[in-house]
């Protein structure tokens, strides 16, 4: 897939002709939470790529903050009895320690919370005010009388309207697709205080988004964005662009917009301005002169990394607020998938939704740093963490391959010949075979394709452990008149050795340091690969890092498990609050994040006639293509082969599987159902499923044993 393919890019490469200035952002975790291996994906795939940036001798920044506005956090800090600004400040200190653990080295972490971000939330605003991109205009809300405060959607539940089913959010129904507004719902309740919503006037400010309709046509058609992105934004042309409401009444925890009463900023319009922020915050300390890297007309490159739910956000309203407010625009947004554990969606019942604290206090975090990417591309793909292939993949690359060269070439050198390596090398030749592979490395890593760029190394680790298998010096150090070549082949080892570490370093920097401390070098720098090390002194060899034993695994997953037990009452409330701010209220709204997977037994539905069951006209289906729906949580969107005939069906099984799971197996459908329209499309048909819901569900598989002679298109009886 191709990205955007600025010349600035090429050029740094290789050939290290040119220094670039580039700033990095990851998204800003919102404060009201803990860090997961989810949100790491994300951290993880910056902190490498701004390290391999480093590396390189480029200029390259690395800012984030807290997200630290809105609702959900000023409930939460409520119900903790504590003002909201404690709450930020401790989450604060709670989100960089787990980075600083991952080794995620940001160059500044701020809060949005701050005065830098007021000041940039207060120009941007009075800018685009001037210029015509603010509209005011009164909108009715529901609104909780006991609480005295507006109810985001999601902070409203009730029955859905069209199909009755309970316990549905204010937007849309999860059971039948049915959109519809907060007053439809039946028997609504307000999830803050239990009361009825009332409906409410009010005045709200929006920003023009239609108003840069040209130049976000433009400006997302022109390689700043990933292929499917920029085709996923193009269906959002196509539905047509709406005005943005960027206000909310008090009380809320915000900024209080310039000339207004008693109006905040929506926390989705100062969040982004938060990397200007942090960004500023830091030129600050370090005398970085900021406007080279935000003037309109900047030079510098500028890279957000987000996750694929927060796209609308920063590929429409921020490049056009940014551009409203005469700043520069992004020069590319890179957006990636999302993390399942063993196929599935993280869930807390099967321990596999892990807080970044609860791996650490198991688990060494360079293992998932390396896993993370083995398996990550330039796409927006989802990413599985499968925890045994995880153990075992780490076992047999990290410590089996490249460790195991150092340790078995150490000992000798230290104990035979004085802590010193041979003056030469010895195979010139695979030397170099090692040192032409940057190029390719440099450039898989420059292009987000960290899965190649492992696989090529670890092609490399593979030569350097054949090498020293044919050379034994462990058997020639006991014949005689061999010393020599023992020592010849074990500092050649550890050349290869230290190749290798400088090409993992991006991925591993704890074990790269280590390793220069063994090696009694300075930082890595990526050209060191072209230079052996020779006649030089190396100190005593300590194991670099450990085998995963599977119980450790095992011990975080048991430990993902018990945080539920105790916690499992706030934690869904702070999760369905959470996404009620985080959703873009224009097109597509959000499916609910709420994993509401709790087990009922069903009492046997009245019966019908067997003439009715013989109409149902239940067909064998080859499911072709699974594929997640964009903002859906429990859809998965499936392409059906009915022996000749395709049919496309959405069908509410994503907790329980996950698309490659799924993709040439065979199913049951129903195949006379009259299509129904859902938000994302039209479903012709239905898979059939049994089970209580969320992970334990399961399709009915004809394909028990694959030659059954089951076919596509079969009539099932
Ligand atoms: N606060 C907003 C971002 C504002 S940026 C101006 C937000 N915060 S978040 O805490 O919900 O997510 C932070 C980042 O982590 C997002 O890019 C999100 O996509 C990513 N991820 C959160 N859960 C994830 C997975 N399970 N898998 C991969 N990435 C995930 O959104
Ligand atoms: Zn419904």
């Amino acid at each position: 897939m191709a990205t955007q393919a600025h010349s600035s890019h090429e050029k740094g490469i290789g050939n290290g002709s040119k220094k670039r200035k580039i700033l990095v952002t990851s998204a800003l975790p919102y404060a009201n939470g803990s860090i997961h291996i989810g949100h790491l994906v994300e951290y993880i795939q910056t902190d490498i790529w701004v390290r391999f940036q480093k590396m390189q001798g480029h200029e390259c920044y690395y800012v984030c903050a807290d997200d630290a506005h809105g609702t959900p956090i000023m409930l939460r800090a409520q119900s903790e009895g504590i003002t909201p600004e404690q709450l930020i400040s401790d989450t604060s200190e709670e989100h960089q320690a787990d980075f600083k653990d991952f080794a995620i080295q940001f160059d500044n972490f701020h809060s949005t919370h701050s005065p830098e971000n007021r000041f940039f939330a207060e120009t941007i605003y009075n800018r685009l005010n001037k210029a015509g991109h603010i509209s005011k205009r009164t909108i009715s809300q529901a609104y909780d009388p006991e609480k005295k405060m507006f109810l985001p959607d999601r902070f409203i539940k009730g029955e859905c309207p069209k199909c009755g089913e309970e316990d549905q959010y204010g937007d849309n129904c999860e059971a039948c697709g049915a959109t519809y507004s907060t007053t439809e719902l039946k028997n609504a309740v307000s999830v803050v205080s239990g009361a009825k919503p009332i409906e409410k006037d009010s005045e709200h400010y929006f920003f023009k988004l239609p108003d840069f309709e040209a130049m976000l046509k433009e400006w997302t058609g022109s390689g700043h964005l990933q292929d499917e992105i920029s085709n996923k934004l193009q269906e959002w042309f196509e539905a047509g662009l709406q005005e943005w409401d960027i206000s909310r009444d008090a009380p809320y925890f915000g900024f209080e917009i310039p000339n207004t009463d008693n109006k905040f900023f929506y926390v989705w319009l100062d969040a982004p301005i938060g990397y200007i922020a942090s960004f500023k915050n830091l030129c600050d300390k370090k005398g970085i002169d900021f406007d080279s890297f935000w003037e309109a007309d900047s030079e510098t490159e500028l890279y957000h990394f987000i996750g694929k739910d927060i796209v609308y956000f920063h590929g429409l309203f921020w490049p056009a607020m940014l551009h409203g407010s005469g700043f520069r625009t992004p020069t590319a947004i890179f957006s990636h998938g999302f993390l399942t554990v063993d196929g599935k969606k993280m869930s807390k019942s099967r321990g596999t939704f892990i807080k970044a604290r609860t791996y650490l206090d198991e688990l060494n975090p360079e293992y998932l740093r390396y896993y993370f990417s083995a398996k990550l591309g330039s796409g927006v793909t989802d990413l599985d963490l499968n925890l045994e292939d995880f153990r075992l993949r780490v076992n047999s690359d990290l410590v089996g391959k490249v460790v195991n060269i150092a340790s078995r070439c150490a000992g000798f050198v230290k104990k035979k010949f004085n802590s010193t390596l041979s003056d030469t090398v010895s195979e010139p030749e695979l030397f170099e075979q090692f040192a032409q592979a940057s190029d390719s490395i440099a450039a898989h890593y420059e292009a987000r394709e960290f899965s190649k760029a492992i696989r090529e190394i670890m092609a490399l680790a593979d030569l350097a452990n054949q090498y020293i298998d044919e050379k034994k010096p462990w058997q020639a150090i006991k014949e005689e008149g061999h010393e020599q070549e023992v020592h010849e082949v074990c500092s050649m080892g550890l050349n290869l050795f230290r190749q290798l570490m400088i090409y993992l370093s991006p991925v591993l920097p704890v074990m790269a340091e280590k390793t220069c401390d063994f090696l009694n070098m300075e930082a890595m720098q990526w050209n060191d690969v072209q230079t052996p090390l020779t006649a030089h002194e190396i100190k005593k060899f300590k194991p670099l890092m450990m085998r995963i034993e599977d119980d450790k695994v095992q011990a975080m997953v048991d430990a993902s498990k018990e945080g539920l037990a105790a916690t499992e009452a706030p934690k869904k409330e702070k999760k369905a609050s959470k996404k009620a701010e985080s959703q873009p209220k224009v097109h597509e709204p959000i499916a609910s994040e709420s994993d509401d997977s709790h087990i009922k037994a069903d009492p046997i539905s009245d019966t019908i006639s067997f003439d009715d069951f013989a109409k149902i006209d239940l067909r064998i289906a080859k499911i072709i293509k699974a594929e997640h729906v964009e903002k859906a949580d429990k859809l998965l969107q499936l392409t059906l082969d009915l022996g000749g005939e395709t049919r496309n069906v959405f069908a509410g099984i994503k907790s329980a599987y996950a698309p490659e799971d799924l993709e040439g197996k065979l199913t049951v459908m129903v195949a006379n159902l009259a299509p129904r329209k859902m938000r994302f499309g039209v479903s012709e048909g239905m898979v059939l499923a049994a089970g209580p819901g969320g992970e334990d569900l399961w399709i009915l598989n004809p394909e028990g044993d694959q030659d059954n002679g089951a076919q596509p298109g079969m009539k099932v009886k």
